[in-house]
């Protein structure tokens, strides 16, 4: 698709990127193979550095090996060995310690001697790619350095999910980042916001006059918002056995999406706009009513056990490498929302994600009322469907708008249509390089703000501790793996009338 003049991305201005966990899964997978796409679209400017730091000791030429590989695994059909040799000389690396001050000291020596060679303008993006217990000795070992001073450029910080593992703890994250950094340097990373599919729920909404005027309870009837995966674990067993899958895709997924699909139109659009707004809907999210002891009319936890995923034999959970036999970990979840305000009242948002499903897909489908008056009722044989529109977030990203006709040459009968709209090609980046060029730009449209974080938090906390803390081993597996997920999710929205779309 041919982007006019104006409308494309533009190379950031130099900077230095200090990854920290540079050798790990995330950097190697996602970060460095970004870097080399936004290189590859022409998308980084002459002046930059990438300098990596982790524990494990490694020369700058077996971190380049490393990381070469990593780059051409990610886009094998991508590779070229000039644009790689031209991001291969920017890459540097430095082993640290524990004891992190110091080592941020030294990293501090090492980012001064790149920064002049490179001509970088003091412009730091400090990434924090580290396992979650790293994080507070990290932002602290920066704060306390010399790393975070300002020079006569930049200083932002990226920090990876998870934002802390419960209310506490993420306004612990949130307190130690403000004693360092002010609220313009701090990106809280939610990778599924800069998928183009999310950006354009707004564009979506608030650019066409023909939607926005039905968004209401008056013409819907309630909206389901679904991330299923067919992967299970793989070998993040540590983390996830701490996490599971409120912690893991509801607080921060999940919620973000409903803010996007509830919230009102910004006065115009900017970044604190926009969160602005999209903070108002988590405000007004209502309260699970826990002391009522009915959560099954709430929520629905399930974990996985043996099955079939697309033709191939897996493992349960419990079977994993890593996970405790008698665990109670939740790879599932439902979740009916209550948003308690004018445009939403008695409008619930059912939110699902799970692991091991029958297929992957993302989605967010807005259910509208039937038609007000069935004049048809009796002519037609069955009922009518009301309509429906779908945005597709993944796999086959678009939008379907599902709606009643007449059967051509049939005397009176319904013909159920969808209109598809379809994005004609792949996007041409990943969601890494673009969450990237705009920490570097300084644009936070697409990231977290800490009122959300802490929002999102106080909000799952309380009914993660009631799941948590009633749910027994012999409650699980309560869905095979290849499946749509446990009865009680369905059993969720038959108690409403409803039914979940089809995965
Ligand atoms: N992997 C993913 O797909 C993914 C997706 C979303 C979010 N995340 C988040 O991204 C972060 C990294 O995940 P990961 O999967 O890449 O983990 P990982 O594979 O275990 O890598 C962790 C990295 O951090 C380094 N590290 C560990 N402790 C450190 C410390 N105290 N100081 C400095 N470096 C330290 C490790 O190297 P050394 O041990 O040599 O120091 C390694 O480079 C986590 O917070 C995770 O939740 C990951």
């Amino acid at each position: 698709m041919e982007i006019p003049k104006g409308c494309e991305l533009a190379a950031p201005n130099p900077f230095s990127l200090l990854i920290f966990g540079a050798t790990g899964d995330l950097a190697q997978k996602k970060l460095l193979p970004a870097l080399y796409q936004l290189g590859f679209h022409s998308l980084l400017p002459e002046q930059f550095f990438i300098l990596g730091a982790a524990r494990r000791k490694l020369s700058v030429e077996r971190f380049r090996e490393e990381t070469r590989a990593a780059v051409q695994s990610a886009f094998p059909a991508e590779f070229e060995e000039q644009k790689w040799r031209m991001l291969a000389e920017k890459i540097h690396y430095s082993p640290i310690e524990d004891n992190l001050v110091s080592s941020c000291n030294s990293l501090l020596a090492d980012c001064a001697t790149l920064e002049k060679k490179f001509g970088t303008r003091q412009n730091r993006l400090f990434y924090l790619a580290v396992p979650p217990a790293a994080f507070e000795p990290l932002i602290s070992g920066i704060g306390e350095s010399g790393l975070k001073r300002e020079g006569s450029g930049y200083t932002h910080i990226v920090i990876e999910k998870p934002h802390g593992h419960d209310f506490e703890s993420a306004r612990r994250l949130t307190g130690l980042l403000g004693r360092y950094f002010r609220q313009d340097q701090i990106y809280f990373m939610d990778h599924y916001l800069a998928k183009e599919t999310v950006q354009n729920i707004l564009m979506f909404r608030f650019a066409n006059s023909i939607f926005e005027p039905l968004w209401n309870n008056r013409f819907i009837d309630h909206i389901q918002i679904t991330v299923a995966e067919t992967v299970g674990i793989e070998k993040r067993s540590q983390y996830y056995e701490r996490a599971g899958v409120l912690r893991d895709m509801f607080q921060n997924h999940l919620l973000q999406l409903l803010t996007l699909i509830a919230m009102e139109p910004p006065s115009v659009f900017e970044a604190e706009k926009v969160r602005d707004e999209k903070a108002k809907v988590l405000a007004s999210v209502k309260p699970f009513p826990l002391a009522q002891g009915i959560i099954n009319d709430w929520a629905v936890v399930g974990q996985y056990g043996p099955g079939t995923v697309d033709g191939r034999q897996v493992a349960g959970y419990r079977d994993e490498p890593g996970v405790s036999p008698a665990s109670t970990v939740a790879t599932y979840a439902a979740l009916k929302v209550m948003v308690d305000n004018w445009r939403w009242n008695g409008v619930p948002f059912y939110l699902r994600s799970g692991k091991r499903l029958a297929r992957r897909r993302a989605g967010i489908s807005v259910h509208f009322r039937p038609a007000p008056h069935l004049m048809f009722a009796g002519a037609l044989e069955g009922n009518i469907l009301p309509n429906t529109l779908t945005l597709r977030i993944q796999p086959h990203e678009g939008i379907d708008l599902f709606f009643q006709t007449k059967l051509p040459g049939s005397r009176l009968c319904l013909n159920p249509v969808i209109m598809d709209f379809s994005y004609p090609e792949p996007f041409a980046l990943d969601d890494y390089a673009r969450i990237l060029l705009d920490a570097m730009q300084a644009d936070q449209m697409l990231f977290v703000r800490a009122d959300a974080v802490e929002k999102s938090w106080e909000l799952l906390t309380p009914l993660i501790d009631k799941i948590e803390s009633g749910v027994r081993p012999e409650d699980f597996p309560n869905y095979a793996a290849g499946s749509e997920g446990p009865a009680a999710a369905d059993a969720l929205l038959a108690k409403d009338g409803r039914k979940w779309d089809p995965l």
